[in-house]
């Protein structure tokens, strides 16, 4: 298929139920399926949206392209869970079908107000000259799972700011409701902007200005900010786009970044005492974080496993991309830990302890964990070969504090102008624990119970069922399976 942008906005009612049937065989087929990540069904996934806990369960959406692996006309697709591991799919929640979105439901978030879950999103509109608008809607979720969206955007387009004005992220604050969105002004310069509603009226929602964390400029455009908060301190999460280099090394197109501060300043529109510009990630393919307060107490997120303006070799198979593991977001002494929630250790099977040489392990799904002694470099060939000719190298140096992640040599090539290589550093000569979550052509990589992270994509061959372990002790194994789906 070639993806022309008539063929991209075609009305979904337009794909007739042989291009679906082929579609969906087409991606059955694929050799590089995900055992336990949340994967569309068919076409392209994008950015978590909606992340919330409503009506006794965990609701999730996503931006959905479902008509092949590009980005086209979006709509949000639902997924359900009560354990934040085993999903549900509820089938697409917020189609493109109103003069407000009718060019894409772009991403946002949701909250529950009083017996429903309001949906806060951005409506993509492409008027006859092709010029854009971007609006800021709103609509209803019942406890029948029953959408009824908001005639009217919530609040008027500002004519300060670009037509790239959207992901609008609401959270409860101070009595009221307050939301941050992404926005480029006229000058070109990408911004985050607060709004507040102080009497809990989703259409009373005021601008409070630019959001101060930073005296740094932050490129053309940010996109998908959070603002979540842990131990009562603000931990903003953003995408800037065009980020000089100097003001903090990246190696993906675009990053996915966070701040934390002591405190939130709504008054003065600023987060006080903030932390420099830092990497949530180290790896390959982390975008677009979606992070809320759950009512639990934890600080809940979900990455896109994917990156804007970037192909994967699945795009052909008719899908692309993915959602990482639900990670729970802590602070020890100020650093920020991401970590698999603790309900990820339903998908274990069964334990095994592996040695140094080269295993056949023949699972493709599973948690890998090691322990790297203070003074020692480790190597791991993860999706090797028989031969141990390719494969997914991992190695740990717990001399000098690195951990280096390659994926050169383990399949099909893409991405290829942002290198093969990522590094997360530590302490130097301190002993390095690493929990690793494979499944098939994805692998999140925690380095000190979450210190730091590497995420990344990867398309093995069938034959790279075999794990290499060099100068490891002992390493526990365990294979990963949802069982109810
Ligand atoms: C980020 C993003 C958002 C937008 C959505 C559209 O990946 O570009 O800014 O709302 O994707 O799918």
């Amino acid at each position: 298929t070639e993806w022309t942008s008539e063929l991209r906005y075609l009305p979904y009612e337009k794909w007739n139920a042989t291009y679906k049937e082929n579609l969906k065989k087409t991606v059955a087929q694929s050799k590089w399926r995900l055992a336990y990540h949340i994967q569309p069904e068919t076409g392209l996934l994008n950015d978590p949206n909606g992340f919330s806990y409503f009506n006794g369960k965990w609701q999730l959406f996503y931006q959905s392209f479902p008509f092949g692996g590009a980005h086209g006309l979006k709509s949000w697709a639902h997924l359900t869970s009560t354990d934040l591991v085993h999903w549900e799919y509820e089938g697409l929640a917020l189609k493109p079908d109103t003069p407000f979105d009718s060019h894409g439901v772009y991403s946002g978030s949701a909250l529950p107000i009083d017996d429903q879950l309001f949906l806060f999103y951005t409506g993509n509109v492409r008027d006859k000259d092709w010029t854009r608008h971007a609006y800021q809607n709103g609509a209803w979720m019942d406890t029948n799972g029953t959408v009824t969206k908001i005639a009217q955007p919530l609040f008027p387009e500002d004519s300060h700011y670009t037509d790239d004005f959207r992901d609008p992220m609401i959270f409860p604050y101070n009595n009221g409701f307050a939301m941050v969105i992404g926005a480029k002004n006229l000058e070109g310069e990408g911004k985050i902007l607060t709004y507040f509603s102080a009497d809990k009226d989703v259409k009373n929602f005021k601008q409070l200005g630019e959001l101060t964390f930073t005296t740094k400029p932050l490129g053309y455009m940010v996109e998908c900010p959070n603002l979540v908060f842990i131990d009562n301190k603000p931990l903003l999460l953003f995408c800037p786009q065009g980020l000089d280099k100097n003001i903090k090394e990246y190696d993906n197109i675009f990053p996915n970044m966070y701040v934390v501060a002591d405190e939130f300043d709504i008054a003065n529109n600023e987060l006080i005492n903030p932390s420099s510009l830092a990497n949530l990630d180290e790896g390959f393919d982390v975008y677009a974080t979606q992070a809320f307060n759950a009512p639990d107490g934890r600080a809940l997120a979900v990455s896109w496993i994917g990156l804007p303006d970037i192909t994967y070799p699945t795009d052909t198979e008719g899908w692309s991309n993915c959602l990482s593991l639900v990670k729970e977001l802590t602070l020890k002494n100020g650093e920020l830990f991401q970590y698999p929630v603790s309900e990820t250790l339903n998908l274990r099977q069964k334990q095994t302890k592996l040695t140094a040489g080269t295993t056949n392990i023949k699972s493709t799904a599973y948690e890998l964990a090691v322990e790297v002694p203070a003074g020692e470099v480790s190597t791991l060939t993860l999706f090797a070969n028989e031969k141990n000719s390719r494969g997914l190298l991992l190695t740990i140096d717990a001399n000098h504090g690195k951990i280096t992640l390659d994926r050169s040599n383990v399949g099909i090539p893409f991405a290829e102008a942002f290198g093969h290589v990522r590094t997360a550093e530590v302490s130097k000569e301190k002993n390095i624990t690493v929990n690793i979550f494979a499944d098939t052509s994805v692998i999140e990589i925690y380095i000190n119970q979450g210190e730091r992270t590497l995420t990344g994509r990867f398309f093995p061959d069938t034959d790279q069922t075999y794990l290499h372990l060099k100068n490891i002790k002992t390493a526990s194994f365990y294979h990963l399976e949802r069982t109810n789906n």
